[in-house]
Formats: structure tokens, C-alpha cells, sequence
């Protein structure tokens, strides 16, 4: 039966700190006719993400997108199925992909979608996979540590939020490249993931252990490339065990989102000078124009069971503002998803 209401999660307030429920407004509202050339989104999965923290920001904040406005539908990355549409571009039944939001359905004109019959699925390959790792994830991770990390045969890589969604991938490619890889991460069900089933060589547990002790263990000649997902102690402490020539690749700093107080700068910068060390940040965006080039090769290795990755799901928009607290409580397992609606 078609569907007649819309539910959406309305920006409320700017959060001070973690994001509470009221900090969004539950609404509902009648989905309108199309016009012509528009069509009908049902969202399927809805990406929960990290950078969703920033884009909520006051728009006093730094930013590198334009933040959501307080009565606005909250922004978000989904894979949804058309439903009717009025455009030549879509049809009936089509999957897409697109910032659709945090709700039920959306309606558009058609530009900002994209047709994931554009980048044909390996068999077995979820519909999830397009939220992850063939996704913003994986281009996240492939662009990052191979345009700025550039690894080489027989150079340690470190990577922070290592069991996290861009960080299990980075360690994988990492080691299909020939690295060493050694993981940073908050668990030890967590570190035993990434070095039993995801072949790191190593892994530290920043919450048990001494980080500082341990990379001086794993990492006797420094650290080639570091992969900071976490900013903070962490990546103060890294920069501290930099080889000469590193290559510090600047993804996240999630450990400061939620931080109201201005952060602390890195005691350890001045190992940037000695090392004569390369730092660098990057936006996925930046990226979308080489999508192909990264997707060629994310399906093969995944194809052929070199890129293993997890997804941790949570049923039902209604959920959405508790569930990505868990980005920053660490108890998601893998990829973040909200499951909207069936897939068709
Ligand atoms: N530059 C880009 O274009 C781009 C694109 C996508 C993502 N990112 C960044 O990549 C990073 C990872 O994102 P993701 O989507 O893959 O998330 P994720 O790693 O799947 O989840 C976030 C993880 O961060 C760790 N964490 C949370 N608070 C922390 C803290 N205070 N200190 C240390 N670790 C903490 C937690 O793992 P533990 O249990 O290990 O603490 C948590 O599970 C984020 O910083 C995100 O902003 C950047």
C-alpha cells in the first residue's frame, strides 16, 4: 500500500557536547504529489557518520560544508529505492544513492542522486556495502592512505579507530601493499578482530595500555605512515615515533568533536621539522572525481576476500539520535548503519 506520511528527525537544537534526543524534533508530514521531472525516494539504510557531529555545529563552528540549520531536516547519506518518479533519468525501482536525510522519503528533481546501476554489485555483496566500503568509506580510506600515505613494500603503518569502519579498511590495504600494520584501537574484542580475522600485525589497546610504550615496541625504526582517525593523545603520541619521511595522513579527530573547550595543539609537532615529516588533511570529496578508479579495485579485493569488514546495524529512523552516540562511545562494531525500511 502506498505510503501517505513522511517521518524526519528535524534539527533542534545545537548539541553542547554529545548529541541528546532533544537535541532533534520528530515531524511528520504528508508526502506531497510530484511535479513534473521529480522523484520519490524511500530511504532503505541511512549512514551514521562522524562528520554528522560537525555538521550540526553552530555555524559560528569551522566547517567545511555548510551546517544544518536549526528546523531543518537532519543530513545524512542513504541508499534508497524510487518509488515514482516523473523524471526520464529514474525509474520505478531504481537504487540511489544521495544525501537524502534522516527520514522516510525525499523528493528532488533527480540532481545530487546517483544510480547505483552505475557501479554493478559483486555477487553476495549486501546492499549495505555501498554505505562502506564500496561507499564514502572505502574512497575514504583507498584515496587517503594511497594518495597521501603513499606506502611502500616493507614501511609500518599505524592507524588509529583501527577496528572502526575506515580503519579496518586502511590496515587491510595497508597490508595488501606490503606494510606492516599495527592497530590503534579501544577493546580488546576489538584488537583481537583486526589482528585474528582482519590480519594487522598488531594491535594497541589505547584505553589498557601505554600507547607510547607499545609503538616503541612494534615500531623500533619510527613509524612510516600514521593514519590519524582520533586526533588528541593519540595522535600527539604518534607523532612522537615518526620515522624519517613519514607521512602523517590527517582522515579524523574524532576524539575532539564533541569537545566544547578549544583543543590543545600536538606537544610532539616539532617531530614534523626533525623528521622532516609530511602532514596532510583531506574531505572524501575531494575525490569523487577518481570514484572508479578506487571502486575497480575495492570490488576485486573484496571480491576475492582480500577486504573484510563488519557492519554494525540499528533498526528504525526512530533511533537514529541515540544510536550515533555510539561513534563516540566506541560500542559500534563496524560500520554504523540505520535500517529504515526493507530493501525491495
Ligand atoms: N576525511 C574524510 O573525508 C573522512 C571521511 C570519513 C570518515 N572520516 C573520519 O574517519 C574517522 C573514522 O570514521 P568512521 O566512520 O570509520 O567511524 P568508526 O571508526 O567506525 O567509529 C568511530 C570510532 O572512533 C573511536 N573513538 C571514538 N571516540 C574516540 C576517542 N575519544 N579517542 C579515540 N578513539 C575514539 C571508537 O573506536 P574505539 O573503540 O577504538 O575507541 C569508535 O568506534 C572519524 O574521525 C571520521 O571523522 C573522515
Amino acid at each position: 500500500m502506498k505510503q501517505t506520511k513522511n517521518r524526519q528527525w528535524r534539527l533542534a537544537s545545537h548539541p553542547i557536547g554529545l548529541i541528546k534526543d532533544s537535541d532533534y524534533k520528530w515531524h511528520e508530514e504528508s508526502i506531497p504529489e510530484l511535479k513534473d521531472g521529480e522523484v520519490l525516494v524511500r530511504n532503505i539504510y541511512l549512514s551514521l557518520d562522524p562528520a554528522n557531529r560537525g555538521w550540526i555545529n553552530p555555524a559560528t563552528a569551522p566547517h567545511y560544508v555548510k551546517p544544518v540549520s536549526i528546523g531543518e531536516v537532519m543530513r545524512g547519506i542513504c541508499i534508497g529505492v524510487i518509488e515514482e518518479s516523473t523524471n526520464s533519468q529514474f525509474e520505478n525501482g531504481e537504487i540511489v544513492t544521495g544525501l537524502l536525510g534522516w527520514q522516510d522519503y525525499f523528493i528532488c528533481d533527480g540532481k545530487g542522486l546517483t544510480s547505483l546501476s552505475l557501479f554493478p554489485r559483486p555477487e553476495k555483496a549486501p546492499l549495505s556495502i555501498y554505505l562502506n566500503v564500496f561507499g564514502m568509506i572505502g574512497l575514504t580510506a583507498y584515496f587517503g592512505l594511497l594518495d597521501i600515505g603513499k606506502p611502500k613494500e616493507g614501511e609500518t603503518l599505524v592507524v588509529s579507530a583501527a577496528a572502526g569502519a575506515v580503519g579496518s579498511l586502511v590496515g587491510q590495504i595497508g597490508k595488501l601493499k606490503g606494510c606492516r600494520a599495527i592497530g590503534i584501537a579501544g577493546t580488546e574484542e576489538k584488537c583481537s578482530w583486526i589482528t585474528k580475522e582482519l590480519g594487522f600485525d598488531a594491535a594497541i589497546n589505547y584505553k589498557t595500555e601505554s600507547v607510547r610504550d607499545r609503538l616503541k615496541e612494534l615500531c623500533p625504526n619510527g613509524i612510516d605512515i600514521y593514519f590519524d582517525n582520533v586526533g588528541g593523545d593519540v595522535l600527539d603520541t604518534a607523532l612522537g615515533e615518526l620515522n624519517l619521511h613519514a607521512r602523517v595522513v590527517i582522515c579524523g579527530m574524532i576524539s575532539t568533536y564533541n569537545s566544547m573547550k578549544p583543543v590543545s595543539g600536538p606537544h610532539n609537532f616539532v617531530r614534523i621539522l626533525t623528521k622532516r615529516a609530511l602532514v596532510q588533511g583531506f574531505i572524501v570529496t575531494d575525490y569523487f572525481d577518481r570514484m572508479t578508479e578506487a571502486l575497480i579495485d575495492l570490488m576485486s579485493w573484496y571480491s576475492s576476500g582480500k577486504l573484510k569488514y563488519r557492519e554494525h546495524i540499528v533498526d528504525g529512523l526512530e533511533n537514529a539520535p541515540i544510536a550515533i552516540n555510539k561513534l563516540f562511545d566506541g560500542s559500534n562494531k563496524g560500520k554504523l548503519i540505520i535500517k529504515i525500511s526493507e530493501e525491495p
